[in-house]
């Protein structure tokens, strides 16, 4: 203040520092007026906005290196840059009086400018939301820092279709029509692109969509087509929470969209919300020929084998390069065989690059191909490959994927440490300093450990002692989709500490898990197997070399000490029980659409166990808590190939008192003790699609049906032609194919028939139900049980005894559904037939 009432003579003699005082005293009330400076060297000088909520100024990022930014309170986090680069200590950034902004670098030049001299520009302010506004005469200003986002919205800053926020490669925008928010790499591919729920119609058509997120951590789209408080988009987890936060979308530099929140002066932010759940989904997030996988924490990155070198040995994100280049080695190169690998394919990429080919096709096509670099051969039954052309290409490997992926490189291969090794955390060490201590130190030792190992498998193989090492080999030969091992403690943190079950089976309780790639899993801990490790493995990778649209996914399993655990994919919808015998009025009843697909998808999965898979399959358990149901309601069979698990000296798995919540699917043939085929699971089959259609167990005795078991009183009905008196009632208003019906109607007589050579194989029951073939009316499945020998046990002809024991069992219920262990039973190549009954075991009941 006296400076400026003597001001003529002072300020010739003290024109620095007149003008630092009068920038910090204009900047007191959120103003910055033309000719103030900032100066990189003195951080502590800024421009703050009226309340201080926010300062623009230099923020230093390593020792000599500087952004000017504008920041919320306690320096972090930056909410908009100038810039795109760091600047060193003697830049500066000044308010000219010709109205530009603009950024001076040590040497002098102009790093950036906001372009506004002579726009009649005469203020500059910075608002307490944070938005930094250059003022002409008029009440719009004429630039503003909300108009020009960085990497950061923040709240009261409008996000409209056409601004774009930038973080190194990645970058993010909202689509004009459609308002669907998408995240791409080089502005290319599109790794997230997310519309409206599906309360909004989609096809709606938006006329100037902007997003914006609300202090209390709302993201929303708002628009003339939508309602007044727009349209809800993301949720901060912690949503109306404290008050004295600032909540924020950020594009982050490892590609992902989050929403973080800082308290107030704490200089910290906490992530709230993430775009893309599964950080490795991101593309390019390890760079060209990056491999991304998880250990127990985060996403890290590693090179395909050590054929490959980090392009930064400093930054592992910054990806890989060939050591020989595949030019270099014509003639010599050959393809890197990666299990549980993808490479990322995304949008625009996506239509051009799709074969369908087989997995060996997959592979050998690429490597004949001159324009071929990389192809993922995806086992999730699709068959579907995926052709990588030279240039940037994404990997990802987890346990939980079904897929294998190949890369050119020239011969010979040197892989990287085995993937069990890496899952279980014991190389953490060797991946912090990989390059150094790799080629130092591990590489002799390994050679060493390799080569005694192999010494003592080969001399110690036949001792039980080292069981575990040969049937660690014994595993390494079923190369595709090879399940993973996991440490128990891995499993223990991923069901924390197995706290929520999901069903409880006679091999032993299910429980949820969470992988740290945030893959959703079933944990099934098996009991009551005493079985040689060597023999639980390869039982393991029989299961899961198993791969099926409609078949239940093993992920990998553990094998440690006592413990015996199967690590299965998650099924959203649960088990098929749940839908047809609801407990409750109000539960959801699946549509005949539906029903007929989930019938249609069982047969097949059950055909591909019978029939089409290496080692056929027996299950041996089918029944609707054994058919799960994915998001789609898409039908999943689950639980084959346990049943040499068992320990089959053990009395408790034989005797039949055990199998009693099961028996009513069951063949016959299991209660004469007689050779179990795949004609039993027919059985099973028939009883199951019977139940679909009708939404009643097959065994429930009412008056309804005349005191008679329900698959016995459906049978006489469907000979008066009363087919829609076996429908289940829920389904009499809807809209039903009863064309559909008929069929599933007469295909569940043929499979009931109580002979087993009169049941049709399951490949032909599905061209039945498709209506391929023509089905001959079928005749009673009631039928004299005379024709077995050796046995005098009658059971289905007499109903009522079957119909006392299935009354007098405990109902199955809903809440012992997903997942629960089943029997099943496993019988490789052509001799199904010499599997034998002795294998029964205890139900889940
Ligand atoms: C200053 O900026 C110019 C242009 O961006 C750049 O070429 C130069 O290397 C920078 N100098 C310093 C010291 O950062
Ligand atoms: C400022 O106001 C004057 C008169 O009101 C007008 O003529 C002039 O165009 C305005 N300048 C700008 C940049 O808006
Ligand atoms: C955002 O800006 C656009 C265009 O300037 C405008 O039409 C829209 O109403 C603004 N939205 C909000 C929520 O302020
Ligand atoms: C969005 O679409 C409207 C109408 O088609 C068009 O006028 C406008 O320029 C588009 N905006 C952007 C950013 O593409
Ligand atoms: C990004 O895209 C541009 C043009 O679309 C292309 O020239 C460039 O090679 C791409 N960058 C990478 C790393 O692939
Ligand atoms: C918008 O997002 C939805 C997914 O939410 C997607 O199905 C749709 O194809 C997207 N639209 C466009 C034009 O990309
Ligand atoms: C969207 O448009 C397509 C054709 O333009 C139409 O077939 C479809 O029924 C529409 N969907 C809705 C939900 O209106
Ligand atoms: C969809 O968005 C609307 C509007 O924001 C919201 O009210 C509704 O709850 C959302 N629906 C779902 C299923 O998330
Ligand atoms: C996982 O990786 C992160 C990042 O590289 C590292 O900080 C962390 O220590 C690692 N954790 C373990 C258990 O190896
Ligand atoms: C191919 O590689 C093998 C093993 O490295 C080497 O022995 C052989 O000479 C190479 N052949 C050619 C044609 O380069």
């Amino acid at each position: 203040m006296i400076l400026q009432i003597q001001p003529i003579f002072l300020s010739l003699l003290l024109l620095p520092v007149l003008l630092l005082l009068s920038a910090e005293e204009a900047a007191a009330a959120g103003t910055i007026s033309p000719g103030s400076t900032l100066y990189a060297s003195d951080t502590t000088k800024t421009w703050p906005s009226p309340s201080s909520a926010f300062s623009l100024g230099f923020l230093p990022q390593s020792s000599a290196s500087f952004i000017a930014a504008i920041f919320y309170s306690g320096g972090v986090p930056a909410i908009w840059t100038v810039g795109s680069t760091p600047v060193d200590s003697a830049a500066s950034l000044q308010f000219l009086s010709n109205g530009n902004l603009r950024l001076l670098n040590g040497t002098g030049q102009t790093v950036w400018e906001s372009g506004t001299a002579g726009a009649g520009v005469t203020s500059a302010s910075l608002s307490d939301s944070g938005e930094l506004v250059l003022l002409g005469n008029g009440t719009d200003p004429v630039w503003s820092s909300f108009q020009h986002p960085t990497d950061t919205v923040v709240p009261f800053q409008n996000f409209t279709a056409g601004m774009v926020l930038r973080s190194g490669f990645y970058s993010f925008r909202l689509e004009n029509a459609t308002g669907n928010r998408t995240l791409r790499w080089n502005d290319t591919i599109i790794y997230y692109n997310q519309g409206l729920n599906s309360s909004f119609d989609s096809n709606l058509t938006l006329a100037s969509p902007s997003l914006g997120i609300q202090n209390i951590g709302i993201v929303s789209i708002y628009d003339p087509k939508l309602p007044v408080g727009g349209a809800f988009v993301a949720y901060s987890n912690d949503y109306a929470e404290n008050r004295d936060t600032l909540r924020y979308l950020r594009l982050a530099d490892d590609g992902n969209l989050r929403i973080y929140s800082s308290d107030k002066g704490s200089g910290t932010s906490v992530i709230r919300w993430a775009a893309v759940e599964d950080q490795c989904q991101v593309f390019g997030y390890c760079g060209n020929l990056g491999i991304c996988s998880y250990n127990d924490t985060s996403p890290i990155c590693e090179c395909p084998s050590q054929n490959f070198e980090l392009v930064d040995p400093k930054d592992s994100r910054k990806g890989c390069k060939r050591k020989v280049e595949t030019e270099d080695c014509p003639g010599n190169a050959t393809m890197l065989d990666m299990e549980n690998t993808l490479f990322l394919t995304y949008p625009p990429e996506t239509e051009s690059q799709i074969f369908s080919i087989g997995i060996s096709g997959c592979r050998s096509n690429c490597l004949v191909s001159s324009t071929c670099d990389a192809s993922t051969s995806l086992s999730d039954g699709t068959g579907m490959c995926y052709l990588k052309t030279p240039g940037f290409i994404s990997g990802y490997q987890s346990p939980a994927l079904p897929s294998t992926s190949y890369v050119k490189v020239c011969s010979p291969v040197v892989s990287n440490p085995p993937p069990s090794a890496q899952v279980v955390g014991k190389s953490s060490g060797l991946r912090m300093h990989p390059w150094v201590v790799a080629l130092v130190v591990i590489g002799p030792i390994l050679v060493l450990v390799v080569v005694e190992g192999s010494f003592w498998w080969w001399c110690c193989r036949n001792s039980p002692k080292f069981g575990g090492l040969s049937a660690q080999y014994a595993l390494l030969e079923y190369a595709s989709g090879a399940p993973v091992q996991f440490t128990y403690k891995e499993l223990q943190r991923a069901t924390k500490g197995f706290r929520e079950k999901l069903g409880e089976g006679g091999f032993g309780a299910v429980y949820r898990g969470i992988l740290t790639n945030k893959t959703v899993v079933a944990v099934k801990q098996l009991e009551g197997i005493e079985q040689g490790e060597k023999q639980f493995r390869m039982e393991v990778a029989t299961i899961s070399s198993t791969h099926h649209l409609n078949l239940v996914r093993l992920i990998g399993f553990c094998s440690e000490g006592r413990h015996r655990l199967l690590v299965y994919e998650f099924m959203k919808n649960g088990s098929l029980d749940n839908f047809l015998f609801p407990l409750e009025e109000s539960e959801k009843v699946l549509n005949w659409e539906y029903r007929f697909n989930v019938a249609l998808g069982t047969a097949r999965g059950i055909t591909y166990l019978h029939e089409e898979c290496r080692d056929c399959i027996v299950h041996c358990d089918i029944k609707p808590e054994n058919i799960l149901l994915d998001e789609n309601y898409a039908a999943k069979v689950s639980d084959f190939g346990l049943a040499k698990l068992i320990n089959q000296k053990d009395h408790r798995y034989r005797t039949l008192t055990s199998v009693r919540g099961t028996r009513g699917y069951l063949a016959p043939e299991w209660l004469a003790n007689l050779p179990i085929t795949s004609k039993s699971d027919i059985y099973s089959y028939g009883m199951v699609l019977l139940e679909i259609v009708s939404g009643r167990r097959n065994f429930e005795v009412s008056a309804e049906t005349n005191r008679k078991k329900f698959s016995v009183w459906a049978y006489e009905e469907f000979e008066k032609g009363n087919v829609k008196g076996i429908l289940d009632r829920r389904l009499v208003d809807q809209e039903v194919d009863m064309e559909q019906v008929a069929r599933a109607i007469q295909v569940s007589f043929w499979c009931t028939q109580e002979q087993p050579s009169q049941r049709p194989m399951m490949g032909k029951v599905v061209q039945m139900l498709e209506g391929i073939t023509e089905i001959e009316k079928p005749p009673a499945p009631k039928a004299m049980v005379e024709g077995f020998n050796g046995t005098s046990m009658n059971v289905s002809s007499n109903t009522s005894a079957l119909s006392t024991i299935a009354a007098s069992a405990p109902a199955p219920s809903s809440s012992s559904s997903s997942q629960t262990a089943g029997t099943s039973l496993h019988a490789s190549g052509k001799n199904i037939e010499r599997a034998s009954s002795s294998l029964l075991r205890s139900s889940p009941y």
